[in-house]
Order: structure tokens, then C-alpha cells, then sequence
């Protein structure tokens, strides 16, 4: 099944999870990177669109155009829709050559994605990286600041497997 990376509307109970999430927060204004990250995790497409930083403008009485600022200086802000873990696999040649195509089709079997699909719940985005210089361990996939080499189907559906135990907590 074929995903795209597109942006959705907010459901009426995110937007009511934003403004109670404020709400609690007196000192939004001086706190707004970890008020816009916290939004943001806790949104199923893991981005900060203008719907949301609408919101946040009105709510917290910083102007949409200061707000910008911050979305676009913080690279751990999306100001696109993001799935939450980015499954890197590395198709450098020293990797290549020994056989990432085959772990490729066992992460996407694994995931039910193709390369550059999303998962439907935005939990796994698969794409390609360059070399991480863990050739020895090759081929490997990167996810965040992890890197996984040595991989076999069962290692790749255990850790698959704890990421997606960690979304349930
Ligand atoms: S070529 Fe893949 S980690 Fe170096």
C-alpha cells in the first residue's frame, strides 16, 4: 500500500488538545520551543503545520512571523509532515555490495512500505542515506542517532518491534 507525505487536516480533538496543552502552560511565551515540540510529538504527523502554528500564534500572543522564526531555526522542528522514526537504509557501495538490497526488501516487507513511503499511523518513513562510515557492520539502517548493522529479518523485526512498544506508552 502506497502512502504519501501529505499534510492532513487537524482533527477537532487535536485542536482541543493544543489549546488545553496551553492552557496549562501560564509561561507558554518564554517556553515556546519546548511548547511547540511537545505539540508537535504529540501530533500523528509529527510536523508543526500553519493550521497548528495558527493556533499556537493566537493562543500563546506571539505573532505567526516571530513564530516562523523559531520553526524554521530549529531543526528539530517539521515544518512539513514527518514520520516519527526515519528508517535510513545506506546504499553506498560497500554497503550495496554486500547486499543492502535484500535488507532493503526485509524492512520493507517488515513495514509494509516501499523506499520513501510512510507508514499509515506516521510511525516509519524508509529512505536511503549515504555512508554513516559503519561499513564494516554493512549493510546497516539508521534510525536517528542509532545505527544498526549485522541485520537479520529477526533483528530487524525486533527493533521495529521495540520502536513500535514505545509509541504504546
Ligand atoms: S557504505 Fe554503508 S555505512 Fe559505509
Amino acid at each position: 500500500m502506497k502512502y504519501k507525505v501529505v499534510a492532513e487536516p487537524l482533527e477537532q480533538y487535536e485542536i482541543d488538545a493544543i489549546n488545553k496543552y496551553i492552557d496549562e502552560h501560564e509561561d507558554a511565551r518564554n517556553d515556546i520551543l519546548n511548547i511547540l515540540l511537545t505539540i508537535q510529538r504529540n501530533l500523528k504527523e509529527n510536523y508543526i503545520g500553519e493550521e497548528v502554528a495558527t493556533i499556537v500564534s493566537e493562543k500563546v500572543g506571539i505573532p505567526l512571523v516571530q513564530l516562523y522564526d523559531v520553526l524554521t531555526f530549529y531543526s528539530m522542528l517539521n515544518t512539513e509532515p514527518h514520520a516519527k522514526y526515519i528508517v535510513e537504509l545506506c546504499t553506498c557501495a560497500p554497503c550495496y555490495l554486500s547486499d543492502s538490497d535484500s535488507v532493503q526488501v526485509m524492512v520493507e516487507d517488515e513495514l509494509g512500505i516501499k523506499m520513501g513511503e510512510h507508514t499509515e499511523d506516521w510511525l516509519f518513513q524508509l529512505e536511503e542515506c549515504a555512508c554513516v562510515g559503519a561499513c564494516d557492520i554493512g549493510p546497516i539502517i539508521k534510525i536517528g542517532d542509532e545505527i544498526h548493522g549485522n541485520l537479520t529479518r529477526e533483528k530487524i523485526r525486533r527493533i521495529f518491534g521495540e520502536l513500535r512498544a514505545k509509541k504504546d506508552l
